[in-house]
């Protein structure tokens, strides 16, 4: 590596870890977790096997968690999957997925559960392996793909997973709500596609997602401490990479959500606890939202955030705040309390600005919002008219949020807007999708791309590159 290059990587090392509270991923190597290979064909399984659960769950009680230092790996080719498997406490291995797992059984729960982890790694070497889902042939039942709990010193990447289920619950309402174009129902307990349920130092990287054109269909969900998300594309209806509460020490940058509904906060209720979260270099194409912080009443906070370089194209809405959320039941608080979030270089332009304003901050009557800045956000609308919406809200940087060091609460302020100077239409990407994928056929399986946000190139190589 020449010293140019060198330099460069120990700076975009100090800039993430500045974001970061430490390091993240596997504590050791990958090669030192080879001295034991736990081969699915061993326990039971072949390839074409109608169900590979019980080879998976018998090669790491038998083999995985006897041995340190060792690989589950299942080989590539096809397998169906009827029996889900909870693979809890292993330390120092890593889950080698090679081959393409198909859903067969519609039992609800998750796929493939990983929990209480430690120096671990998932990923698939020739960027191939994954799941399935096939959720057109069960809307109404079925499990969340893979949920990692409360593991640590962790990495989850160059893998593929297509088409979860969902569960319609109902109907969404009015009040400037998050309304999808094309279905009146959403999800209390949706069937996801990636979960990160609490724990700490992962990195998840290098992955390709798609779910129907349905809510429900959730990219990537993450809630715990010190994580580095980059480098994901989502095509679905629903959350593309969305935190939840508690967080802190979040890194969400390279994303492309190719059709989905957005990434968002929330949903957010009481006792929310969210720090020092950054997204950046987030491309979004149609859908819901550029960015949504939701949430219906409820308490705590959300601090200390930037949304830094964003581009949208045809959302519905584009930089939406919005707490009095209604597909959401409220919370007992009088409103999560918001400040100092900073919103820098947006570039995007939303269907019908009228009708859905490109920029609005509906903050809570109870918890005034403050200190939201905005710096270079050039948000418009495809229809070349355009309001935007304030309610309780304090900052900088547009017409309608009200300046001062006393928050107190006022009523809904609509201006109509004008056409942003630095606005210009956005970049697009090679390969956008036009429309989302049909809820009654199968999603063909994708493969990963190699750039997620236009000029930038992924941040780790495809493992089968290296
Ligand atoms: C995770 O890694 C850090 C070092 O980066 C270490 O201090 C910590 O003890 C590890 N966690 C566990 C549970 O071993
Ligand atoms: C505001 O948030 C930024 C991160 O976006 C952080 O660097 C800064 O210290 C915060 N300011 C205060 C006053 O907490
Ligand atoms: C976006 O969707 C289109 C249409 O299916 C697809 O061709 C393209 O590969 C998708 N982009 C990515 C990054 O998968």
């Amino acid at each position: 590596m020449g010293f140019k290059s060198l330099l460069a990587s120990l700076l975009l090392v100090s800039a993430t870890f500045a974001q970061l509270s430490g390091r993240v991923g596997p504590t050791s190597s990958l090669s030192s977790k080879q001295s034991t290979i736990c081969n699915v064909l061993d326990y039971g399984g072949s390839i074409g096997s109608a169900d590979i659960g019980p080879p998976i769950s018998s090669a790491f009680t038998n083999c995985v968690l006897k041995h340190s230092g060792s690989t589950l790996y299942v080989p590539a080719g096809n397998y169906n999957m009827q029996t889900w498997v909870t693979l809890n406490g292993g330390t120092k291995w890593a889950f080698r997925l090679d081959g393409l797992i198909t859903r067969t059984s519609t039992t609800g729960g998750n796929m493939i559960a990983i929990e209480n982890a430690n120096d671990f790694e998932f990923y698939s070497a020739n960027s191939a392996g994954g799941i399935q889902g096939y959720g057109y042939q069960c809307r109404n039942a079925g499990p969340r793909l893979i949920r990692m709990v409360t593991s640590t010193n962790w990495s989850l990447h160059d893998l593929i997973l297509v088409d979860c289920m969902f569960t319609p619950r109902y109907p969404r309402a009015a009040r400037g709500a998050f309304t999808p174009e094309t279905s009146d129902e959403h999800c209390t307990a949706p069937e996801f596609h990636l979960v990160i349920q609490q724990g700490s130092n992962g990195e998840v990287y290098n992955l390709a997602i798609r779910g129907a054109n349905l809510g429900g269909s959730d990219g990537v969900d993450v809630w715990g401490s010190n994580y580095w998300i980059h480098d994901v594309e989502v095509t679905n209806r629903d959350e593309c990479v969305t935190v939840k509460s508690p967080s802190n020490n979040i890194l969400v940058e390279r994303i492309w959500c190719n059709q989905s509904g957005g990434s968002a906060i929330g949903s957010l209720s009481d006792g929310t606890a969210i720090q020092d979260v950054v997204y950046r270099d987030i491309y979004t194409n149609g859908g819901n939202q550029a960015f949504m912080i939701k949430s219906n009443m409820g308490s705590g906070y959300v601090r200390n955030v930037l949304f830094q370089n964003f581009i949208a194209r045809g959302t519905a809405y584009g930089l939406n705040v919005n707490q009095y959320w209604s597909s959401q039941s409220p919370g007992s608080g009088a409103g999560v309390q918001l400040s100092n979030i900073t919103f820098q270089n947006w570039d995007g332009n939303v269907a019908n600005g009228v009708q859905r304003p490109p920029i609005q901050f509906i903050c809570a009557d109870g918890a005034p919002c403050f200190d939201m800045t905005l710096s270079n956000v050039n948000m418009w609308s495809q229809t070349n008219e355009a309001v935007v919406k304030c309610e309780s809200a304090y900052g900088t940087g547009l017409s309608c949020l009200r300046s001062g060091s006393s928050h107190t609460s006022y009523a809904v302020v609509t201006q109509s807007a004008t056409r942003p100077a630095g606005y210009t239409t956005p970049t697009t990407m090679p390969g956008d999708l036009t429309d989302g994928f049909a809820t009654n056929a199968p999603i063909p399986t994708p493969t990963i791309p190699t750039s997620f946000f236009p000029g930038l190139p992924q941040i780790s190589p495809l493992a089968k590159n290296l």
